[in-house]
């Protein structure tokens, strides 16, 4: 990762991470092992630490209210439950903070057609149905510019399929600081890592693991119970062959990689380690060790989501608290934003 002190253009930042997570759907293991784990690695460091259930993002597509409150306060039970502490992090859902969709609309107006045009998640959430999804869902870059530029956010730790929007991010940020002639948005910085930066879905294992995906055979949700986990493994698409002795072995293997990738993220080891450990293994071997592993360090996170489930009078506070904190840094910044620009105020 870039320190940020040793970014000259950021320099005169706070170190400050922001990220946020879809309620789209309950947590998968992908959104876990790529975000989650890496928000809580980067509290109480060296960043002050910004984290948000993106709630405007999740009604880019249809989202039934009810299930829509319940997501929204599962996200935050996750983060809670996986060791974000509302003390030491900001953690808000982004619509009680309204000055993520004033500072979206002024992007809008910065963020260039063409550029969404390249969007590649656009792509593949249209797909060839581009005329009937939402607005919303084709500007969501600029928004996500928004979430990030609101608190002068230095690095944004995400999955590598949101790698292209944090580059957009900085395109829409250079475009202002340019044209307005002023030094007031940070470059910020993607953060990737890990030996399992995008998790793959278990029956095809060259699609994303997504929580709105189509079975959810494809995915382990962060409440799967033991067998469930256990039977989603068994079950998950693989090849004939053995385990190899070498990494490169796994070259044109793509379920085989994913499930080596994952044992590796959960274990905190590197993928290598995984090989040499399991070389020539069958995965009748192979499959149950990662279900026990998946199973042992999932099972109290969901074991403490559940509890905090049945306490939403105490999430919503936590909530509403941060969304204050989150506000305080946000409106200073938008107003100031507002001033470039040259509103009357
Ligand atoms: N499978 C994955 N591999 C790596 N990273 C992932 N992330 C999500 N799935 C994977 C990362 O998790 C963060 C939060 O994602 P999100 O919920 O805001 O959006 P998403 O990536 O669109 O998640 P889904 O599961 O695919 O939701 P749906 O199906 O509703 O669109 C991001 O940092 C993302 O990179």
């Amino acid at each position: 990762m870039t320190d940020a002190g040793t970014t000259d253009v950021n320099a005169k930042f706070t170190p400050r991470v922001f990220s946020g997570i879809k309620p789209s759907g309950g947590l998968t293991l992908g959104i876990y092992l790529c975000a989650i784990r890496r928000f809580v690695d980067m509290q109480g460091g060296d960043f002050e630490t910004i984290y948000c259930v993106v709630d405007l993002h999740a009604i880019t597509v249809w989202q039934d209210p009810s299930e829509l409150r319940n997501a929204t306060r599962e996200v935050a039970a996750g983060f809670i439950a996986s060791g974000i502490d509302p003390e030491k992090s900001v953690l808000f859902n982004q619509s009680q903070v309204s000055q993520h969709a004033e500072l979206g609309w002024l992007f809008n107006c910065v963020a260039r057609v063409g550029w969404m045009n390249r969007m590649t998640q656009f792509k593949d959430k249209a797909g060839s149905n581009a005329e009937k999804v939402s607005l919303g869902l084709y500007a969501y870059p600029s928004l996500m510019a928004a979430d990030i530029l609101l608190y002068h956010a230095t690095h944004v730790p995400v999955g590598e399929d949101q790698k292209q929007h944090v580059e957009l991010t900085r395109d829409i940020a250079q475009k202002f600081n340019h044209d307005y002639k002023v030094d007031f948005f940070p470059e910020t910085q993607p953060v990737i890592e890990g030996p399992a930066t995008r998790v793959m879905n278990l029956r095809d294992g060259t699609k994303k693991m997504s929580k709105s995906g189509e079975s959810d055979m494809e995915r382990i949700n962060m409440t799967d119970d033991a067998d469930l986990i256990a039977k989603k493994f068994k079950k998950a698409k693989t090849d004939p062959e053995a385990l190899p002795d070498t990494l490169d072995g796994l070259k044109d293997r793509p379920e085989a990689r994913n499930l080596v990738d994952i044992y590796a993220a959960l274990n905190d080891m590197t993928p290598e380690a995984v090989i040499t450990e399991y070389a020539g293994a069958g995965w009748g071997r192979f499959k149950p060790a990662l279900a026990d592993l998946a199973v042992a360090k999932l099972a109290p996170i969901s074991t403490e989501m559940g509890r905090l489930m049945t306490e939403t009078a105490e999430l919503d506070r936590i909530l509403a608290r941060g969304a204050e904190r989150a506000r305080d840094i946000a409106q200073p910044v938008l107003q100031q934003a507002y001033d470039i620009v040259g509103f009357v105020r």
